[in-house]
């Protein structure tokens, strides 16, 4: 079920964080193909120099490992599936240079994979990264399930980098060639992009990869009416802050308060520190976290935990993570500490809640969406 075999060799991979009974696997027929693809036609040797973007769990970066790859990534949980992965297969760590989306590049590549994302502005926006360290040369060798490539996907490729092709479908995944024309006039990236919040005309900026970037997600709406104000709050978490609206709100509801934002995308980490600099100056109570849930927040230590939790992480769909997340939060907040989340009905968070706290208020509702909170004894 974990073994990857592909001609570069066999790997073992997990997916992460690792679940009893996973049904999933920590790869897709895609990374198979670009693998078998690279073999077919001898295109990588250990001196290519290879950039490989949104490697989810490390299939790309641990099968081309001897090629020492530039990995990069705007997910932490990859960064951390991959450095996991690479201590299983024992492959020393300095065998792959892992990268977040906003550390500069060095120099140019002989070839880039590309793992197509679901969402076309991460993309687009990587596609921009990588132009400056590109030439006529560099191999542009991308992959997706068919399902996630789009006539909108190659024209993306066409504008920013070049003739784009696709291949002929394997296991229900296809590759993107694309050719690189320097000669392109293909503009700037237009990520940050902002859009102003209706209900207070503030100017929010999104980076390309940030939840519900173009407007405010109607859950996250809803519990703008019900954030709390109390002197009593030090430190208030906002959990999961994509570009922070939920916290910039506690933070001028409760200017006494320390206002910590995490998130485990770099760009939603990134996106949160600009909008509060910029809505609420550069004051030393904000601090911005880019990890997994609250991993490395001090045990009780937060009074109020604000969250609209994710339904998915990556590829991977489900209410794990909210329950990871509630289970550290009761970890971290001190006795009478409070959580306070928005979740559609359906989805039966006061359940969760209630079996970790011993009780949950609802504290709004409305057709769609139920505030909850928990209080910590
Ligand atoms: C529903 S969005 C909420 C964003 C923001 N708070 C808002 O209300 O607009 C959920 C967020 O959870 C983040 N996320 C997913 N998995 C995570 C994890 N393991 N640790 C921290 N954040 C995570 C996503 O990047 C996303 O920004």
């Amino acid at each position: 079920m974990n073994t990857l075999e592909v001609p570069q060799g066999q790997f073992t991979l997990n997916l992460y964080p690792i679940r009893k009974n996973e049904q999933l696997r920590a790869w897709d027929a895609a990374d198979e193909y670009i693998l078998q693809h690279l073999h077919e036609h001898s295109i990588v040797s250990d001196s290519t120099k290879v950039i490989i973007l949104n490697d989810s769990s490390g299939a790309l970066s641990i099968a081309l490992a001897s090629c020492k790859p530039c990995t990069i990534s705007d997910s932490y949980i990859s960064q951390q599936a991959i450095t996991e992965n690479l201590k299983i297969n024992n492959i020393e760590p300095e065998n792959i240079s892992l990268q977040n989306i906003f550390q500069p590049i060095n120099g140019i590549a002989d070839l880039v994979i590309i793992k197509i994302p679901k969402n076309l502005a991460l993309l687009e926006d990587e596609l921009y990264r990588i132009r400056e360290h590109c030439n006529e040369k560099t191999v542009i060798l991308a992959a997706a399930m068919i399902k996630h490539i789009h006539t909108s996907t190659l024209k993306l490729f066409e504008r920013i980098l070049g003739p784009a092709t696709t291949s002929l479908a394997r296991k229900k995944a296809r590759l993107v060639h694309c050719e690189v024309n320097l000669a392109l006039v293909a503009g700037e990236s237009p990520y940050p992009s902002q859009y102003t919040l209706d209900i207070t005309g503030d100017v929010y900026s999104n980076h390309a990869n940030v939840f519900s970037r173009e407007k405010l997600d109607l859950g996250s709406r809803f519990m703008l009416e019900y954030i709390p104000q109390s002197a009593s709050y030090n430190h208030i978490l906002d959990l999961a802050c994509g570009n922070g609206v939920l916290g910039i709100a506690a933070a001028q509801l409760n200017p006494q308060a320390k206002i910590s934002f995490a998130d485990e995308s770099y760009m939603a980490v990134e996106s949160a520190r600009i909008n509060t600099q910029q809505l609420l100056g550069n004051e030393p109570r904000f601090d911005f976290k880019v990890t997994d849930c609250l991993q490395g927040i001090k045990d009780n230590s937060l009074d109020l935990i604000l969250n609209n939790p994710p339904f998915h992480q990556n590829h991977v769909v489900g209410d794990f993570i909210a329950w990871q997340m509630f289970n550290e939060a009761k970890q971290k907040l001190k006795p009478g500490g409070e959580l306070i989340i928005v979740g559609n009905r359906h989805l039966g968070y006061h359940i969760k809640l209630k079996k970790l706290f011993g009780r949950c208020e609802m504290i709004a509702s409305n057709k769609k969406f139920v505030i909850l909170k928990s209080v910590n004894k």
